[in-house]
């Protein structure tokens, strides 16, 4: 870190006055994370900001413990509770493994699971943070799905980040958009997940 920041700012005023190819290769041999920074050397495959290389829509199954016998239906539970900042629940964290379907239906076989996260982040609104796995086990896939981002609530969709994956979702990247398919106030919700991928090496 301390390496690479003293680094760049050393090469940084090079780059802001040069720009005569001659110049360009001696900056990149003085100076060879400038030269990366220049050239765009990544693989473009699969990358079509408006054709998703795989799409997924699935649905994600919330049940919050309450302690009251519940035990055999809940999926997630609170491991930290709500400050008193603010009317949102802000700084409650919720800990989750649901089950997430194919179809809306809480009883349907589950495909994958969803490992991760949520917590309330705002004063003013509504909004959780989620950070979560999707792990897939099946005969389908093999392989995980990692992804975060802001839970606007009261919007209609949100996007967040697919940052990354495994086995048959290999370094994968793109969007999940969550549509609140329900919503039962503290016990239960189920969004819809869907999940375009602009990056795959996997098809
Ligand atoms: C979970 O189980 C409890 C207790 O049986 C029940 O009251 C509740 O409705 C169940 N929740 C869901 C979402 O099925
Ligand atoms: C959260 O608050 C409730 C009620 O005030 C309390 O019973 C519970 O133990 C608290 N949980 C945690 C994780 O602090
Ligand atoms: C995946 O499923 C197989 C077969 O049911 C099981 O043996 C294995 O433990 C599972 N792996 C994970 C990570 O759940």
């Amino acid at each position: 870190m301390k390496h690479s920041s003293s680094h760049s700012s050393s090469c940084l005023p090079f780059l802001l006055t040069t720009t005569t190819p001659i110049f360009l290769l001696l900056l990149s041999l003085i100076c060879p994370a400038a030269a990366t920074w220049r050239t765009p050397t990544h693989h473009q495959h699969g990358r079509n900001p408006n054709k998703p290389c795989k799409q997924l829509v699935l649905y994600y199954h919330d049940i919050l413990f309450h302690g009251n016998g519940d035990q055999g239906n809940a999926t997630s539970a609170a491991a930290a509770n709500a400050t008193k900042l603010g009317d949102y629940k802000f700084g409650m964290l919720v800990v989750f493994d649901d089950p997430v379907t194919k179809d809306g239906h809480l009883k349907s076989k589950a495909v994958a699971r969803a490992q991760g996260f949520y917590f309330y982040d705002m004063k003013s609104t509504y909004n959780a943070w989620f950070a979560y796995t999707l792990v897939f086990n099946s005969t389908e896939h093999k392989g995980t799905i990692n992804i975060m981002g802001a839970d606007m609530m009261s919007e209609k969709t949100r996007d967040l980040s697919v940052v990354g994956g495994t086995g048959d979702f290999f370094m994968a990247r793109g969007i999940a958009t969550f549509r609140t398919d329900t919503f039962q106030g503290d016990n239960y919700f189920r969004l819809e997940m869907d999940i375009k991928l602009y990056d795959c090496y996997k098809y």
